[in-house]
Protein backbone atom coordinates (compact mmCIF):
# COMPACT_ATOMS: atom_id res chain seq x y z
CA UNK A 1 0.00 0.00 0.00
CA UNK A 2 1.26 3.45 -0.89
CA UNK A 3 0.62 6.56 1.19
CA UNK A 4 0.24 10.10 -0.11
CA UNK A 5 0.13 13.49 1.57
CA UNK A 6 -3.15 15.32 1.95
CA UNK A 7 -2.52 18.64 0.27
CA UNK A 8 0.42 20.44 1.85
CA UNK A 9 -0.32 18.91 5.27
CA UNK A 10 1.87 16.29 6.90
CA UNK A 11 -1.08 13.86 6.95
CA UNK A 12 -0.36 10.72 4.95
CA UNK A 13 -3.31 8.66 3.72
CA UNK A 14 -3.31 5.21 2.14
CA UNK A 15 -4.08 5.39 -1.57
CA UNK A 16 -7.05 3.15 -0.92
CA UNK A 17 -9.26 4.68 1.74
CA UNK A 18 -12.03 2.84 3.55
CA UNK A 19 -15.46 4.31 2.82
CA UNK A 20 -17.48 3.47 5.90
CA UNK A 21 -20.83 4.30 4.29
CA UNK A 22 -20.98 0.69 3.01
CA UNK A 23 -20.89 -0.86 6.48
CA UNK A 24 -23.93 -2.89 7.45
CA UNK A 25 -25.75 -3.17 10.76
CA UNK A 26 -23.58 -5.75 12.60
CA UNK A 27 -21.34 -3.57 14.76
CA UNK A 28 -19.11 -6.38 16.00
CA UNK A 29 -18.46 -7.53 12.43
CA UNK A 30 -17.77 -3.94 11.32
CA UNK A 31 -15.31 -3.24 14.13
CA UNK A 32 -13.43 -6.41 13.20
CA UNK A 33 -13.51 -5.50 9.48
CA UNK A 34 -12.10 -2.03 10.18
CA UNK A 35 -9.28 -3.52 12.28
CA UNK A 36 -8.47 -6.00 9.51
CA UNK A 37 -8.33 -3.13 7.00
CA UNK A 38 -5.84 -1.30 9.23
CA UNK A 39 -3.75 -4.47 9.57
CA UNK A 40 -3.78 -4.75 5.76
CA UNK A 41 -2.35 -1.26 5.34
CA UNK A 42 -5.43 0.97 4.97
CA UNK A 43 -4.95 3.86 7.40
CA UNK A 44 -7.62 6.25 6.07
CA UNK A 45 -11.25 5.87 7.13
CA UNK A 46 -14.04 8.11 5.87
CA UNK A 47 -17.31 8.45 7.76
CA UNK A 48 -19.98 11.15 8.29
CA UNK A 49 -22.29 12.27 11.08
CA UNK A 50 -25.16 11.47 8.72
CA UNK A 51 -24.29 7.82 8.09
CA UNK A 52 -26.52 5.55 10.15
CA UNK A 53 -27.56 8.67 12.08
CA UNK A 54 -24.25 8.80 13.94
CA UNK A 55 -23.80 5.07 14.57
CA UNK A 56 -21.26 4.85 11.73
CA UNK A 57 -18.99 7.30 13.55
CA UNK A 58 -19.51 5.33 16.76
CA UNK A 59 -18.32 2.15 15.04
CA UNK A 60 -15.20 3.93 13.81
CA UNK A 61 -14.64 5.24 17.35
CA UNK A 62 -15.02 1.78 18.82
CA UNK A 63 -12.61 0.25 16.30
CA UNK A 64 -9.84 2.79 16.71
CA UNK A 65 -10.02 4.55 20.09
CA UNK A 66 -7.07 2.45 21.30
CA UNK A 67 -5.11 2.94 18.06
CA UNK A 68 -5.90 6.58 17.43
CA UNK A 69 -2.40 7.55 16.28
CA UNK A 70 -2.38 4.79 13.65
CA UNK A 71 -5.40 6.05 11.70
CA UNK A 72 -6.51 9.11 9.74
CA UNK A 73 -10.22 9.78 10.20
CA UNK A 74 -12.35 12.02 8.05
CA UNK A 75 -15.91 12.84 8.94
CA UNK A 76 -18.46 15.26 7.53
CA UNK A 77 -20.85 17.96 8.65
CA UNK A 78 -23.68 20.05 7.22
CA UNK A 79 -26.65 17.71 7.10
CA UNK A 80 -28.64 18.36 10.26
CA UNK A 81 -30.84 15.45 11.23
CA UNK A 82 -34.38 16.44 12.20
CA UNK A 83 -35.37 15.67 15.77
CA UNK A 84 -38.39 13.66 14.58
CA UNK A 85 -36.17 11.40 12.45
CA UNK A 86 -37.97 12.37 9.24
CA UNK A 87 -34.79 13.30 7.35
CA UNK A 88 -32.27 16.10 7.41
CA UNK A 89 -31.83 19.75 6.44
CA UNK A 90 -28.80 21.47 4.96
CA UNK A 91 -27.10 23.65 7.57
CA UNK A 92 -23.73 25.27 6.78
CA UNK A 93 -24.05 27.77 9.65
CA UNK A 94 -21.10 28.53 11.91
CA UNK A 95 -22.75 27.75 15.25
CA UNK A 96 -24.22 24.52 13.95
CA UNK A 97 -20.85 23.32 12.60
CA UNK A 98 -19.07 24.12 15.87
CA UNK A 99 -21.68 22.17 17.86
CA UNK A 100 -21.85 19.27 15.41
CA UNK A 101 -18.05 18.86 15.57
CA UNK A 102 -18.29 18.34 19.36
CA UNK A 103 -20.91 15.64 18.84
CA UNK A 104 -18.78 13.88 16.21
CA UNK A 105 -15.75 13.97 18.51
CA UNK A 106 -17.78 12.24 21.23
CA UNK A 107 -19.08 9.55 18.89
CA UNK A 108 -15.60 8.99 17.44
CA UNK A 109 -14.15 8.75 21.00
CA UNK A 110 -11.36 11.16 20.14
CA UNK A 111 -10.30 14.71 20.83
CA UNK A 112 -9.39 15.57 17.23
CA UNK A 113 -10.63 14.89 13.71
CA UNK A 114 -7.89 14.59 11.10
CA UNK A 115 -9.97 15.86 8.19
CA UNK A 116 -13.34 17.58 8.59
CA UNK A 117 -15.37 17.85 5.39
CA UNK A 118 -18.33 20.04 4.56
CA UNK A 119 -20.82 17.44 3.36
CA UNK A 120 -21.97 19.25 0.22
CA UNK A 121 -22.64 22.96 -0.14
CA UNK A 122 -24.27 25.40 -2.52
CA UNK A 123 -23.19 28.66 -4.09
CA UNK A 124 -25.90 30.40 -2.02
CA UNK A 125 -24.45 29.29 1.33
CA UNK A 126 -22.93 31.85 3.70
CA UNK A 127 -19.51 30.55 2.61
CA UNK A 128 -17.43 33.03 4.65
CA UNK A 129 -19.25 31.99 7.82
CA UNK A 130 -18.79 28.31 7.03
CA UNK A 131 -15.06 28.83 6.47
CA UNK A 132 -14.86 30.74 9.75
CA UNK A 133 -16.28 27.74 11.62
CA UNK A 134 -13.67 25.39 10.13
CA UNK A 135 -10.87 27.87 10.90
CA UNK A 136 -12.03 28.14 14.54
CA UNK A 137 -12.04 24.35 14.87
CA UNK A 138 -8.55 24.20 13.36
CA UNK A 139 -7.24 26.96 15.63
CA UNK A 140 -8.65 25.15 18.67
CA UNK A 141 -7.03 21.83 17.68
CA UNK A 142 -10.37 20.04 17.26
CA UNK A 143 -9.57 19.32 13.61
CA UNK A 144 -6.20 19.02 11.89
CA UNK A 145 -7.40 20.18 8.53
CA UNK A 146 -10.59 20.59 6.50
CA UNK A 147 -12.12 20.31 3.07
CA UNK A 148 -15.38 19.92 1.22
CA UNK A 149 -17.20 17.08 -0.41
CA UNK A 150 -18.65 18.53 -3.58
CA UNK A 151 -19.21 17.91 -7.27
CA UNK A 152 -20.12 21.54 -7.98
CA UNK A 153 -17.30 23.33 -9.82
CA UNK A 154 -18.70 26.77 -8.89
CA UNK A 155 -18.68 25.89 -5.16
CA UNK A 156 -15.25 24.26 -5.35
CA UNK A 157 -13.81 27.41 -6.99
CA UNK A 158 -15.16 29.58 -4.16
CA UNK A 159 -13.47 27.44 -1.51
CA UNK A 160 -10.22 27.33 -3.49
CA UNK A 161 -10.29 31.14 -3.62
CA UNK A 162 -11.40 31.89 -0.08
CA UNK A 163 -10.32 29.10 2.26
CA UNK A 164 -7.39 26.93 3.27
CA UNK A 165 -9.05 23.63 2.35
CA UNK A 166 -6.57 20.83 1.87
CA UNK A 167 -8.86 18.39 0.07
CA UNK A 168 -12.00 17.94 -1.97
CA UNK A 169 -13.92 14.69 -2.07
CA UNK A 170 -15.49 14.08 -5.49
CA UNK A 171 -17.09 11.28 -7.41
CA UNK A 172 -14.63 10.23 -10.13
CA UNK A 173 -14.40 6.99 -12.08
CA UNK A 174 -14.24 5.39 -15.50
CA UNK A 175 -18.01 6.01 -15.55
CA UNK A 176 -17.86 9.58 -14.29
CA UNK A 177 -15.06 11.63 -15.80
CA UNK A 178 -16.78 14.98 -15.21
CA UNK A 179 -14.13 16.25 -12.73
CA UNK A 180 -11.49 16.18 -15.48
CA UNK A 181 -12.83 19.22 -17.33
CA UNK A 182 -12.37 21.94 -14.72
CA UNK A 183 -11.66 20.56 -11.26
CA UNK A 184 -8.73 18.13 -11.11
CA UNK A 185 -6.05 20.38 -12.61
CA UNK A 186 -7.30 23.42 -10.67
CA UNK A 187 -7.03 21.48 -7.40
CA UNK A 188 -3.59 20.11 -8.26
CA UNK A 189 -2.32 23.61 -9.10
CA UNK A 190 -3.55 24.78 -5.70
CA UNK A 191 -1.98 21.84 -3.81
CA UNK A 192 -5.40 20.57 -2.78
CA UNK A 193 -5.82 16.79 -2.72
CA UNK A 194 -8.71 15.06 -4.37
CA UNK A 195 -10.25 12.15 -2.50
CA UNK A 196 -12.26 10.19 -4.99
CA UNK A 197 -15.47 8.40 -4.16
CA UNK A 198 -17.32 5.98 -6.38
CA UNK A 199 -14.22 4.65 -8.19
CA UNK A 200 -15.98 1.28 -8.50
CA UNK A 201 -19.30 2.91 -9.45
CA UNK A 202 -20.79 0.93 -6.57
CA UNK A 203 -19.32 -2.29 -7.98
CA UNK A 204 -20.85 -1.83 -11.48
CA UNK A 205 -17.34 -1.59 -12.91
CA UNK A 206 -16.45 -4.92 -11.28
CA UNK A 207 -19.18 -7.55 -11.14
CA UNK A 208 -22.51 -6.09 -10.02
CA UNK A 209 -25.46 -6.62 -12.40
CA UNK A 210 -25.55 -3.70 -14.84
CA UNK A 211 -27.99 -0.89 -14.17
CA UNK A 212 -28.39 2.72 -15.24
CA UNK A 213 -25.70 5.06 -13.89
CA UNK A 214 -25.77 8.85 -14.35
CA UNK A 215 -26.89 9.28 -17.96
CA UNK A 216 -25.74 5.83 -19.08
CA UNK A 217 -28.18 3.01 -19.79
CA UNK A 218 -27.58 -0.40 -18.24
CA UNK A 219 -26.53 -1.60 -21.72
CA UNK A 220 -23.87 1.11 -21.94
CA UNK A 221 -22.65 0.25 -18.44
CA UNK A 222 -22.45 -3.43 -19.39
CA UNK A 223 -20.52 -2.61 -22.59
CA UNK A 224 -17.96 -0.56 -20.71
CA UNK A 225 -17.48 -3.27 -18.08
CA UNK A 226 -16.98 -5.85 -20.83
CA UNK A 227 -14.45 -3.60 -22.57
CA UNK A 228 -12.57 -3.06 -19.29
CA UNK A 229 -12.39 -6.81 -18.75
CA UNK A 230 -10.98 -7.25 -22.27
CA UNK A 231 -8.29 -4.61 -21.66
CA UNK A 232 -7.34 -6.17 -18.31
CA UNK A 233 -7.69 -9.83 -19.24
CA UNK A 234 -4.79 -11.88 -17.87
CA UNK A 235 -2.97 -8.74 -16.75
CA UNK A 236 -4.73 -7.10 -13.79
CA UNK A 237 -8.10 -7.48 -12.03
CA UNK A 238 -10.86 -4.98 -12.90
CA UNK A 239 -10.58 -3.54 -9.37
CA UNK A 240 -6.99 -2.48 -10.12
CA UNK A 241 -8.11 -0.86 -13.37
CA UNK A 242 -10.91 1.09 -11.67
CA UNK A 243 -8.71 2.24 -8.78
CA UNK A 244 -5.58 2.73 -10.89
CA UNK A 245 -7.47 4.97 -13.31
CA UNK A 246 -8.47 7.51 -10.63
CA UNK A 247 -5.16 7.29 -8.79
CA UNK A 248 -3.25 8.05 -11.98
CA UNK A 249 -4.32 11.70 -11.86
CA UNK A 250 -1.68 13.58 -9.85
CA UNK A 251 -4.38 15.52 -7.95
CA UNK A 252 -5.72 12.35 -6.36
CA UNK A 253 -4.36 11.24 -2.98
CA UNK A 254 -6.75 8.44 -2.13
CA UNK A 255 -9.53 6.43 -3.71
CA UNK A 256 -12.08 6.19 -0.92
CA UNK A 257 -13.79 2.91 -1.62
CA UNK A 258 -16.89 1.50 0.03
CA UNK A 259 -16.12 -1.84 1.67
CA UNK A 260 -18.90 -3.96 3.14
CA UNK A 261 -17.26 -7.30 3.92
CA UNK A 262 -14.00 -9.25 4.23
CA UNK A 263 -14.16 -10.60 0.71
CA UNK A 264 -14.33 -7.10 -0.76
CA UNK A 265 -11.52 -6.00 1.54
CA UNK A 266 -9.24 -8.82 0.46
CA UNK A 267 -10.03 -8.25 -3.25
CA UNK A 268 -9.21 -4.57 -2.91
CA UNK A 269 -5.98 -5.25 -1.06
CA UNK A 270 -5.02 -7.74 -3.77
CA UNK A 271 -5.88 -5.08 -6.38
CA UNK A 272 -3.66 -2.55 -4.59
CA UNK A 273 -0.66 -4.83 -5.20
CA UNK A 274 -1.13 -4.24 -8.94
CA UNK A 275 -0.91 -0.45 -8.67
CA UNK A 276 0.08 1.78 -10.34
CA UNK A 277 -1.50 0.65 -13.58
CA UNK A 278 0.91 0.73 -16.53
CA UNK A 279 0.58 3.65 -18.97
CA UNK A 280 -0.29 1.38 -21.86
CA UNK A 281 -3.32 -0.01 -19.99
CA UNK A 282 -4.30 3.46 -18.78
CA UNK A 283 -4.34 4.71 -22.35
CA UNK A 284 -6.66 1.86 -23.34
CA UNK A 285 -8.94 2.55 -20.37
CA UNK A 286 -9.13 6.25 -21.27
CA UNK A 287 -9.90 5.41 -24.86
CA UNK A 288 -12.86 3.15 -24.01
CA UNK A 289 -14.42 5.19 -21.20
CA UNK A 290 -16.74 8.07 -22.09
CA UNK A 291 -15.67 11.66 -21.40
CA UNK A 292 -18.43 13.67 -19.73
CA UNK A 293 -19.12 17.16 -18.38
CA UNK A 294 -21.09 18.70 -15.54
CA UNK A 295 -24.38 20.11 -16.82
CA UNK A 296 -25.13 22.29 -13.80
CA UNK A 297 -23.34 24.35 -11.12
CA UNK A 298 -20.55 25.00 -13.57
N1 LIG B 1 -21.29 13.17 -0.69
C1 LIG B 1 -20.35 12.47 -0.08
O1 LIG B 1 -19.58 13.01 0.68
C2 LIG B 1 -20.25 11.00 -0.33
C3 LIG B 1 -21.21 10.37 -1.14
C4 LIG B 1 -21.04 9.01 -1.39
C5 LIG B 1 -19.96 8.34 -0.83
N2 LIG B 1 -19.06 8.96 -0.02
C6 LIG B 1 -17.90 8.24 0.58
O2 LIG B 1 -17.24 7.50 -0.43
C7 LIG B 1 -17.25 6.10 -0.12
C8 LIG B 1 -17.37 5.27 -1.40
O3 LIG B 1 -18.48 5.69 -2.16
P1 LIG B 1 -19.53 4.71 -2.87
O4 LIG B 1 -19.93 3.64 -1.93
O5 LIG B 1 -20.57 5.58 -3.44
O6 LIG B 1 -18.75 4.12 -4.09
P2 LIG B 1 -17.87 2.82 -4.45
O7 LIG B 1 -16.67 2.76 -3.60
O8 LIG B 1 -17.71 2.89 -5.91
O9 LIG B 1 -18.85 1.58 -4.16
C9 LIG B 1 -18.80 0.83 -2.99
C10 LIG B 1 -19.56 -0.45 -3.22
O10 LIG B 1 -18.89 -1.22 -4.22
C11 LIG B 1 -19.09 -2.59 -3.98
N3 LIG B 1 -17.78 -3.25 -3.87
C12 LIG B 1 -16.76 -3.01 -3.03
N4 LIG B 1 -15.73 -3.81 -3.25
C13 LIG B 1 -16.09 -4.61 -4.26
C14 LIG B 1 -15.47 -5.66 -4.95
N5 LIG B 1 -14.22 -6.05 -4.62
N6 LIG B 1 -16.15 -6.27 -5.96
C15 LIG B 1 -17.40 -5.86 -6.29
N7 LIG B 1 -18.06 -4.88 -5.67
C16 LIG B 1 -17.40 -4.25 -4.67
C17 LIG B 1 -19.85 -2.70 -2.67
O11 LIG B 1 -21.24 -2.84 -2.99
P3 LIG B 1 -22.23 -3.76 -2.08
O12 LIG B 1 -22.23 -3.11 -0.73
O13 LIG B 1 -23.54 -3.63 -2.82
O14 LIG B 1 -21.65 -5.11 -2.10
C18 LIG B 1 -19.61 -1.36 -2.01
O15 LIG B 1 -20.65 -0.99 -1.14
C19 LIG B 1 -18.43 5.95 0.85
O16 LIG B 1 -18.29 4.83 1.68
C20 LIG B 1 -18.32 7.23 1.65
O17 LIG B 1 -17.29 7.11 2.61
C21 LIG B 1 -19.18 10.29 0.21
Amino acid sequence: MKYKNLGLSDIKVSEIGFGCMSLGEDEKYNVNLLSKALDAGINFFDTADLYQAGRNEMTVGKAFSEKRDKVIISTKVGNQLRADGSGWDWNPGRDYILKAAEESLKRLKTDYIDLYLLHGGTIDDPIDETIQAFEILKRDGKIRTYGISSIRPNVIREYVKKSSICSVMMQYSLLDRRPEESCLDLLKENNISVLTRGALAKGLLINKPPQTYLKYSSGEVENLTTEIKKVCHGIIPSESAALGFVLAHPAVSSAVTGIRNEQQLSELIKASHQLPVKNEILSHLKAISPVSYYDTHR
